[in-house]
């Protein structure tokens, strides 16, 4: 859970301390007061990056250099020890325990530009310098905001960053395979440009291809192993919100394949195949007289209710998903989903509100249940 949080430059925050329990948090204030700004802080803490920004630049707050967030992280397990899926995992673990302490572990993320004006990014955990890779892991957060909407209704790359998402915050040996993919691919491209543009040697380029190609065939393995894994874990759990099936569409890469698509690739100087042209279908299965069977895709048939609450179900399997492979509680944070959801179906988020620390906002506190709001500490935006 994240205990205290401190805001200095971000968004349309100076300089802000907020304090949490361990229980709910309702956020409270009129519009454009900086409800959504204080979730998107947590939820960079947990990912290293805005979940909204178009240019990461743009949460600097205006005209300042420097923005930094800090976060106190104390690691709160499962009530039922969810054990770690790999060895890798137990280690992170332990480490996390070491930090941690009984203080807690504290997290900052500094956005700014430096002095040749490149926007940069830098991580600390308890004050020292870390890589993105090993800072992101220190706080977990499942994120259901109105955008959402997208994972279902945008294009493909919309989906493949939701899958990044959640299992860069899981495993670290998926930030690393999609650091080392990227980096792998734009060098890739960047060569099948070459060879296009100013026909280099057949032996110069044989071997910088391979190096390459087994780059991106190893880390595109480990994305695919993961990506599948997730996907197979959702469509196992039982649906009690709107009954969905993810269909897995892999791209899959593998030397036979790079070498089928080899001269088209040259001729359109980008790598076609890999898990950088993964994407997934969301349909919705529906029970005829016992059978069940598939309906369309949520996508293209779907109405815009039946969108959000595929979304929604995916966002609880999110939930149960990171709990289970990590052990750890997910913080839940909740952007306006009051006014979102229509009343037979809150009652399954509000099942889910109690299980882990839960940090939502509204903008009228009529919109939100009663029960609930005995039982959540209130945070006014004025
Ligand atoms: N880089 C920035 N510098 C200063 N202010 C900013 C910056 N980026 C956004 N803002 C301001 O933050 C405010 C929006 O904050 P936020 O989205 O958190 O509002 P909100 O309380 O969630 O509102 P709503 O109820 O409409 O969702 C706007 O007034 C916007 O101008
Ligand atoms: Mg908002």
């Amino acid at each position: 859970m994240i205990s205290e949080l401190t805001l200095g430059n971000f968004r349309n925050y100076p300089k802000s301390n907020l304090h949490f329990n361990s229980g709910s948090t309702l956020i409270v204030g009129p519009n454009a007061v900086g409800k959504t700004n204080i979730l998107e802080a947590i939820y960079a803490l947990a990912t290293g990056k805005s979940f909204r920004a178009e240019t990461e630049a743009e949460v600097i707050r205006e005209g300042q250099a420097v923005s930094r967030l800090v976060g106190k992280v104390i690691i709160s397990g499962t009530k039922v020890a969810g054990s770690p899926s790999t060895s890798l995992r137990a280690s992170e673990t332990k480490e996390k325990g070491r930090e941690s302490g009984s203080g807690g572990t504290e997290i900052e993320l500094e956005l700014d530009w430096d002095a040749r004006e490149r926007f940069q990014k830098l991580y600390k955990v308890n004050g020292v310098g870390r890589r993105q890779i090993d800072f992101i892991g220190h706080l977990r957060a499942v994120l259901f905001s109105p955008g959402d909407l997208e994972i279902v209704a945008d294009s493909p790359s919309t989906r493949r960053r939701y899958l990044d998402g959640v299992l860069s915050q899981v495993y670290k040996d998926y930030r690393l395979a999609a650091h080392l993919y990227e980096r792998a691919l734009r060098q890739r491209n960047r060569l099948l440009w070459r060879i296009r543009e100013e026909q280099i040697a057949e032996s110069v380029r044989r071997i910088e291809m391979e190096y390459w190609d087994g780059l991106l065939v190893n880390n595109g393995a480990i994305i695919h192993e993961r990506r599948k894994e997730y996907l197979e874990f959702l469509n196992n759990l039982p649906s009690k919100i709107f009954p969905i099936e993810l269909q897995y569409d892999h791209s899959i890469i593998s030397p036979e394949r790079l070498e089928k698509y080899a001269r088209e690739e040259i001729d359109a100087a980008v790598t076609l195949v890999g898990p950088h042209r993964d994407d997934f279908a969301v349909e919705k299965l529906q029970d005829t007289r016992n059978k069940i069977q598939k309906e369309r895709d949520v996508k293209l048939y779907g109405s815009r209710g039946e969108q959000r609450l595929a979304v929604f179900a995916i966002k609880l399997g999110e939930l149960e998903y990171v709990k289970t492979q990590t052990g750890e509680n997910p913080i839940l944070l909740l952007d306006d989903i009051f006014s979102e959801l229509d009343h037979t179906n809150r009652h399954h988020i509000l099942e889910a509100i109690p299980k882990q620390q839960t940090i939502m906002t509204t903008t009228d506190l009529h919109l939100v249940e009663k029960n609930l709001l005995k039982h959540v500490q209130l945070l006014e935006l004025k």
